[in-house]
């Protein structure tokens, strides 16, 4: 299957397939109401799917822009059939391209501590480890908080 063809912004009739992916993907999926709200949250701009050849949604990513120059990942998944063919690295890229273009030039996520997967796709994409969160997702869940930090908001005016 060729499992990206496109990436596209996602539509609020995608929602159902991002929720299969997502219950697939993690052991206590974000609840279906979850996605309207993200949708909602990202403005429908800052959620992003991919999309194969024959028409299915095969990942996602979606975020949440911050203040300043900041933008949070709150969420990405690709389907199990499609891991391990770069799906995951574009939809990162296209949605940090994105973002970029918006004037977000950094970016912070939360990954589970034991989901090495994830952190390795994050440091191929210059993300670096942060803060470690315990107890983040439950009783003994812990979290990495991951960033991407780029050009800082700017500051000092020339004195003449
Ligand atoms: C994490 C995830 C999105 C990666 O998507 P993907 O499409 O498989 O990733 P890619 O094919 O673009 O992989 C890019 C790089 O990430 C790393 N990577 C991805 N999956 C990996 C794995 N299972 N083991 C080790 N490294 C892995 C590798 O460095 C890989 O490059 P390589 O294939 O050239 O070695 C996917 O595994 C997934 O959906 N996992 C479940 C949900 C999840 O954990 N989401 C992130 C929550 S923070």
């Amino acid at each position: 299957m060729q499992c990206c063809k496109t990436v596209r912004a996602a539509e609020p009739s995608d929602l159902d397939e991002v929720f299969g992916i997502e219950v697939e993907s993690f052991d206590e999926p974000y609840p279906r109401w979850y996605f309207d709200l993200l949708y909602g949250l990202s403005g429908g701009e800052y959620f992003l799917v991919s999309e194969s050849a024959d028409g299915r949604i095969t990942g996602y990513i979606v975020g949440i822009p911050l203040s300043g120059n900041v933008c949070h990942i709150a969420s990405m998944a690709v389907s199990r059939e499609c891991r391990r063919k770069k799906v995951g690295t574009v939809l990162l890229q296209s949605f940090m391209e994105l973002c970029s273009s918006n004037g977000y030039s950094s970016f912070v996520l939360e990954v589970n501590t034991y989901n090495y997967p994830a952190q390795s796709l994050y440091i191929s994409n210059m993300f670096r480890p942060m803060m470690f969160v315990p107890n983040y997702y439950g009783q003994g869940k812990h979290a990495l908080v991951m960033a991407l930090v780029g050009e800082q908001p700017c500051c000092l005016q020339p004195s003449d």
